[in-house]
């Protein structure tokens, strides 16, 4: 099939690179004028595990090309999809701006019938609002179809390959076969595609990314509890997510959920169920949950240093929202830092993908180190805040020998309790025994 894809971002790229690697021609579509050159130039703009390589196979075969031009982009395409920004406006609700411009901009140049596909995660009802605005300058037959995405970041290319589900909202029987088709390949073990009308389809990605935030907090909240009467969360953990029903996934306590997706998605859930007169009330307890989750943390290490953290020196493993990403939208490791600033230490941090990200916000307020022990060389303390797979087995030697104290605060439960005791390290997680 030949596949146009509007806007290159990571959910753009990943659908782009992912659907060429399957067979079909495709062209990516981004107003970055820089952005096309580069990638022209076979430079991935983003990080992600695996899809450099599919990037380069696909370039070099020619069925991935990049454009700034949308007309071009989408000539004689069979499907094009809308994977544009839709960021959060002032009140919280999802901004519409850049997928109604190009819906505005596709009209007029569509030369035959396409099916026209929403993959941005977007509030119920936008589907509509894309064909209007498509309409208004038709000159030929379309159909727009709803697609949301379950991808996460660090994992996106197996989740693209190896869906539990596509979930495609559209009453086009027409639309429906051609989306068929596109997901054939990626669905050969019986995975469903899920047809639905547009409005469930719109609402099932929120819905699923809301559950998920939920859950995660649920657990947030009993570690909280934990602390309080002396159990231990991983075992209660362990003992609820064995049941079938609840299923052991996304039940790590930790300090909160971050990312560009949880906070925005939860938030404009929400949001717009007040526009229905809706009180989802879970969901406002969620977000303050979570919140209060970030700054569970700090006092812990203000009491550990009898009042005060004037003059200290904190190392901080991991900036990251989480392992596996250079994202450090909503990351808590970057509320903590403010926190550590502000009651006068010094921070000396390490992660390994998003340092130059952290650098472009915090310029030189922080000590960039270039590994993990050159952070906590010196420091009065560890902190960690992303579970990345090299902060799990570290050599505690090095780490203790560096460190002033043998102090770890562990914000992601990364290290077992009776192992630290008997490494000497005074050691501080979240919903267990200290
Ligand atoms: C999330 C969803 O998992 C994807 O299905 C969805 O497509 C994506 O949002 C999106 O809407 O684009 P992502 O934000 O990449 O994916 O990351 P997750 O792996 O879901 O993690 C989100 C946050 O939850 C992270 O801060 C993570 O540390 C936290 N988390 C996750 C926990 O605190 N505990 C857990 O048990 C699991």
């Amino acid at each position: 099939m030949k596949i146009a894809v509007v806007g290159t971002g990571y959910v753009g790229l990943v659908t782009g690179t992912c659907f060429a690697e399957t067979g079909n021609h495709v062209t990516c579509v981004d107003i970055d004028v820089q952005k096309i050159e580069k990638m022209r130039n076979k430079q991935m703009p983003i990080f992600e595990p695996g899809l450099d390589l599919l990037f380069n196979r696909n370039i070099e075969q020619g069925r991935l090309d990049f454009t700034t031009e949308l007309a071009e982009g989408i000539k004689d395409a069979q499907v094009i999809f809308l994977a544009l920004p839709t960021p959060p406006g002032e009140d919280g609700s999802a901004d519409l701006q850049y997928i109604l411009k190009v819906a505005e901009d596709l009209g007029p140049i569509l030369e035959k019938y396409a099916v026209i596909v929403d993959k941005s995660t977007v509030p119920v009802g936008t589907a509509e609002k894309v064909r209007a605005k498509i309409q208004a300058n038709a000159k030929v037959d379309f159909d727009v179809v709803s697609n949301p995405e379950f991808l996460r970041e660090g994992v996106a290319v197996d989740d693209f390959m190896k869906p539990d589900r596509v979930v495609v909202g559209t009453q086009s029987a027409k639309a429906q076969k051609v989306m068929e088709l596109l997901y054939a390949p990626l669905v050969r073990q019986g995975n469903p595609v899920i047809f639905m009308d547009e409005k469930s389809a719109e609402l099932t990605k929120y819905a699923a990314n809301s559950f998920l935030a939920t859950k995660i907090t649920f657990m947030n909240e009993i570690a909280n509890l934990c602390e309080l009467v002396g159990a231990d969360v991983d075992a209660v953990r362990r003992g609820v997510g064995t049941d079938s029903r609840i299923g052991n996934r996304f039940l790590f306590a930790g300090i909160g959920y971050g990312g560009s997706c949880f906070p925005k998605d939860v938030q404009a859930l929400a949001k717009s169920s007040r526009e229905y007169d809706y009180n989802f009330e879970l969901l406002n307890s969620v977000m303050e949950v979570n919140h209060r989750q970030k700054t569970k943390l700090f006092p812990k290490l203000i009491e550990y240093f009898g009042g005060s953290l004037r003059g200290k020196t904190i190392a901080v493993w991991g900036l990251a929202f989480k392992p596996n990403t250079d994202d450090i939208r909503e990351a808590p490791a970057l509320y903590n830092i403010d926190e550590f600033l502000e009651a006068g230490a010094t921070v000396k941090v390490y992660d390994p993908e998003a340092m130059e990200n952290v650098r472009e916000i915090y310029g030189d307020k922080l000590v960039y180190s270039p590994h993990q022990y050159a952070a906590s060389d010196d420091a009065d303390a560890l902190v960690i805040f992303t579970e990345w797979p090299v902060f799990r087995t570290p050599d505690f030697d090095v780490l203790a020998k560096g460190l002033k104290n043998s102090v770890i605060f562990d914000g992601r439960n990364l290290y077992d309790l009776d192992a630290m005791a008997d490494l000497g390290f005074d050691y501080i997680s979240v919903g267990r025994a200290e």
